[in-house]
């Protein structure tokens, strides 16, 4: 098995004369010896980005889905290895309707002329992964059915070895290659792809975020029929939108396209700042516009599989960075990334102030339309990484996206100013993120725990109270510096237990101050009136 996959890489490699990538000289004999056919494939004079996206075509759907996915990283992949896989297009053959409906009905446990009306042989879409045929439910409602390639999971496995095979080859005998770095690549890879076979959580995905835009203007997530959808088949409402690209159908339905693009914009902030929870797969395949309304247009997504979201904190930071970035703060940038833990504490503020300065700077002497919110944040997460920070795999998504709405932005409207809406946005955000509503929001989520040590508490203060009272203070005379610390702890601590629980109980009345007192939460005056005990009694 382990032989076979390297005398694939070898031929592959040979080929496209790949060895040129590594540094010759740090090779091990045995590596040596295997690449030397290589030469036997003479000197294939084609730029290095093409034989890289002719290797990766020669090896597969799998490979070439990869390569996709690089040409996506312009903070790694050097920009003529990215253009060349951007290129790269997987015409994966459709595979035969009769085994879509046998993995349907196996998955169902049903036949298909029982669970639909009617069902389309010919695929809508079919790609490396998963295939997609519209069908009409027995209700008469217009739906498409999903359901990965057969098989593809063992194909998938046993490419991405090949792949982990090929990376740790890079890391080690190659310069550049390291600065790729090509396992952690691979890794990221290997995640989203392991999660595009699940199509329950994808499902779960496309509910969620059907959920937070419920109502909305702005996007609309069709539904997810769950009678029919498992692990293995996705059976959702059809959609019919113009694809977010055919500027000229879009221009034709009268579409307004600055309001088009800043649509986009504010929903890729609503969905990372309010929800904490974005859609990363945000190639144009799947965006489409409804444009039944074109002056107030919305936007329709579909494949959920690859979702983002952020931890409280970085969330945080990166509102703080940004902000901190436009107003060419970059002291502020430096220190916000080092309490955020992002770059290591010790990190010479001075230094790394300068580094993001120096990349910074260059990029704000163009107008504001022409500044690319994705590229700076690239070059300052560059900038961090010669600082040490290691990028979170969320962060890395984030900053994919935001590329990929200010590409499709800026195709619908080249004027866009990113900043406009972005900067009173993160404003408002972080504004609100400190008002008495949403700090006593937090607060109300802490009280259920709060409540379920309730009971522990009356023993809690007995105990504590007959501490105080066995305490050494009567029995031995000790010096009145050793009296004052030894009874001042246990004292202390009660002065604030009690205090806690007085705050606790109070916050948890607060709303219903206007109220008469039965109608005050039980909880509230118990918790309170145990604090006010102990502060009397101490
Ligand atoms: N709900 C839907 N309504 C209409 N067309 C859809 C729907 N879902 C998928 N499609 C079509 O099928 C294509 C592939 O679906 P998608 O879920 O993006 O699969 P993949 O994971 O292979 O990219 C889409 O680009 C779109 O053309
Ligand atoms: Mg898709």
């Amino acid at each position: 098995m382990r032989l076979r996959r390297l005398a694939k890489i070898a031929r592959v490699v040979g080929k496209y004369r790949l060895d040129k990538l590594l540094d010759k000289d740090s090779l091990p004999f045995s590596m040596r010896a295997l690449l030397a056919p290589a030469a036997l494939f003479g000197g294939n004079s084609a730029p290095r980005g093409e034989r890289l996206r002719m290797a990766l075509e020669e090896l597969g759907p799998i490979f070439i889905k990869f390569g996709q996915l690089l040409s996506t990283r312009p903070d790694l992949v050097p920009s003529d290895i990215c253009t060349e896989l951007a290129q790269l297009q997987d015409n994966v053959p459709p595979f035969s309707p009769t085994t879509f409906k046998a993995n349907i009905e196996a998955a169902l446990e049903d036949t298909v002329d029982n669970l639909f009306h009617s069902f389309e042989a010919e695929p809508l879409a079919s790609a490396s992964v998963a295939q997609v045929h519209a069908a009409v439910l027995t209700d008469g409602r217009d739906v498409v059915v999903k359901a990965v390639r057969p098989g593809i999971e063992k194909t998938i496995r046993k490419d991405i070895a090949l792949l982990y095979t090929l990376a740790r080859l890079l890391a080690k005998y190659s310069e550049d290659g390291r600065r790729l770095r090509p396992l952690e690549v691979v890794a990221d890879y290997e995640m989203v792809i392991l999660e595009e076979l699940n199509l329950q959580s994808e499902g779960a995905n496309a509910s969620l975020l059907r959920h937070n835009f419920e109502n909305s203007p702005l996007l609309y997530v069709p539904e997810i029929h769950w009678p029919y959808s498992n692990e293995n088949v996705l059976v959702m409402e059809r959609i019919y939108g113009i694809p977010v690209t055919n500027m000229a159908d879009l221009e034709a339905a009268g579409v307004d396209m600055k309001l088009l693009a800043e649509r986009g914009v504010e929903i890729f902030f609503t969905q990372v700042f309010e929800h904490n929870f974005f859609h990363a797969d945000m190639h144009p395949g799947n965006i489409f516009v409804d444009a039944s309304k074109p002056k107030s247009p919305s936007y329709l997504a579909i494949d959920c599989a690859i979702m983002g979201s952020l931890s409280s904190d970085d969330q945080f930071y990166l509102a703080r960075n940004l902000l901190a970035i436009f107003k060419r703060d970059y002291r502020q940038v430096a220190e916000l990334h080092i309490r955020s833990g992002w770059v290591p504490a010790d990190t010479p503020v001075n230094e790394f102030t300068g580094a993001i300065r120096s990349v910074c700077e260059p990029i704000f002497e163009r107008p504001l339309n022409e500044i690319s919110l994705g590229h700076m944040l690239i070059s300052l997460f560059n900038t961090a990484r010669r600082f040490n920070m290691e990028v979170q795999p969320s962060l890395v998504l984030l900053q994919k996206t935001l590329l990929n709405i200010e590409g499709l932005g800026r195709q619908m409207y080249p004027q866009l100013d990113l900043w406009t809406t972005a900067q009173p946005f993160l404003e408002k955000w972080l504004k609100d993120r400190y008002s008495p509503k949403s700090i006593f929001k937090q607060f109300k989520r802490h009280v259920p725990d709060w409540l379920e040590h309730l009971p522990q508490i009356p023993p809690l203060i007995f105990q504590a109270l007959q501490n105080m009272q066995q305490s050494p203070i009567s029995t031995v005379a000790p010096s009145p510096v050793a009296k004052e610390k030894s009874s001042s702890k246990p004292r202390r601590m009660i002065n604030r237990f009690g205090a806690a629980l007085l705050g606790i109980g109070i916050g948890l009345a607060s709303p219903h101050w206007a109220e008469p007192i039965s109608q005050i939460p039980a909880s509230s005056l118990i918790l309170g009136g145990m604090g006010l005990l102990l502060l009397l009694l101490r």
